[in-house]
């Protein structure tokens, strides 16, 4: 088992991101033979074009990764723009890739409706995601659901290419967490940085609580029984809880539990649990994330140098 993940660093991270990239993305390291993760700053720039945003937010991020657990020892943490061969895959898929597959790509219609500009960058942003994961012959990729049509890509085009090629590529399979596979946002929609909906993983204390007093209810009287399945302030509860105590929440909702109440419950738990990262977070130093990238990257470099010969090899590029 190889695993690879990605994510930009367009923004602080959040509790979905947490949930639903980094948490099963820590689970399998250790269990796979090689884990690769990366900072996808290629893909950032389909949506900003801040030099100064963005070169902070690839440091940060890299000491979010570290805070949350990653262990560079055995994770390989690397920056996508630091390995050329990321593009150089990205251009002989390109080749490869039937208009229509990419037409028929949900991300792109959405962030041109939340008003991205309609780049061919954002438009082949999927063929850049498939060279990203098919480099490293990755067999698993855990992402949250809204990616997993971009992994369906990947394989699509791995397999035309082997088609077209010979067998070069590995044909990668998502890894969606049942229970996390869509954490919502303080307004019920998914919670994403293009939205405002977050709750910051690294935020302080009072962004925190603002965030969480903000989540939407209904305008159910304090005491009515309320319904945990429907409930935002329940659905992101129960992620920080085991089954058991997830149930005996759910039916204190039932019992009438005031919103106020179990706001303030919420907020007790994510400062609870979060403690020890910010804690780790605030004693990381910007040179740690220097080290870690460029170590990370020559061991990145190595495998994507290897996968690119055999790539030019079949493709008569050698
Ligand atoms: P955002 O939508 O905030 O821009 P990204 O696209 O950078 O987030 O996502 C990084 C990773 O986190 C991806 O694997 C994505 O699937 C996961 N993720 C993002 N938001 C959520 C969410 N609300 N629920 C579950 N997973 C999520
Ligand atoms: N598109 C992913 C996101 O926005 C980030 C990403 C880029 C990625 N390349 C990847 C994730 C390869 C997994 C594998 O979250």
């Amino acid at each position: 088992m190889r695993v690879l993940s990605g994510i930009q660093p367009s923004g602080q991270l959040h509790l979905g991101n947490y949930f639903g990239s980094i948490v099963p993305n820590l689970a399998l390291v250790g269990q796979a033979e090689q884990n690769f993760f990366f900072i996808a700053d290629l893909h950032a720039l389909t949506s900003m074009q801040e030099p100064a945003v963005l070169k902070q937010a690839r440091e940060d991020i890299v000491l979010d990764y570290l805070a949350c657990g990653f262990d560079p020892t055995k994770a390989i943490i690397f920056e996508q723009s630091q390995v050329p061969e990321h593009t150089q895959l990205l251009w002989i898929l390109s080749c490869i890739a039937p208009m229509g597959l990419l037409e028929r790509a949900v991300s792109y219609k959405d962030k041109v409706q939340q008003g991205i500009r309609a780049s061919v960058g954002l438009f082949t942003y999927p063929v850049l995601m498939a060279a990203d994961i098919l480099l490293y012959r990755a067999t698993h990729v855990p992402v949250g659901r809204d990616q997993k049509q971009h992994v369906e890509i990947a394989r699509d085009l791995a397999g035309k290419f082997n088609a077209a090629f010979g067998e070069v590529f590995v044909i990668p399979e998502p890894v969606i967490q049942k229970d996390t596979a869509v954490v919502p946002g303080t307004d019920g929609r998914k919670m994403s940085k293009s939205y405002g909906n977050v709750i910051p993983l690294f935020g302080n204390e009072n962004t925190l609580k603002k965030a969480i007093m903000g989540i939407v209810t209904d305008s159910k009287d304090a005491h009515a029984p309320k319904d945990p399945d429907t409930c935002v302030v329940y659905q992101i509860h129960k992620l920080f809880l085991s089954g058991a105590e997830a149930k005996a929440l759910a039916q204190e909702y039932r019992s009438g539990l005031a919103y106020g109440e179990a706001k303030k419950r919420l907020l007790a738990t994510v400062l609870e649990h979060l403690a020890p990262l910010r804690e780790r977070r605030l004693g990381l130093k910007s040179s740690v994330a220097k080290e870690v990238l460029e170590a990370g990257r020559k061991k990145a470099q190595e495998v994507a140098h290897t996968t690119m010969a055999h790539v030019r090899e079949s493709t008569g590029l050698s």
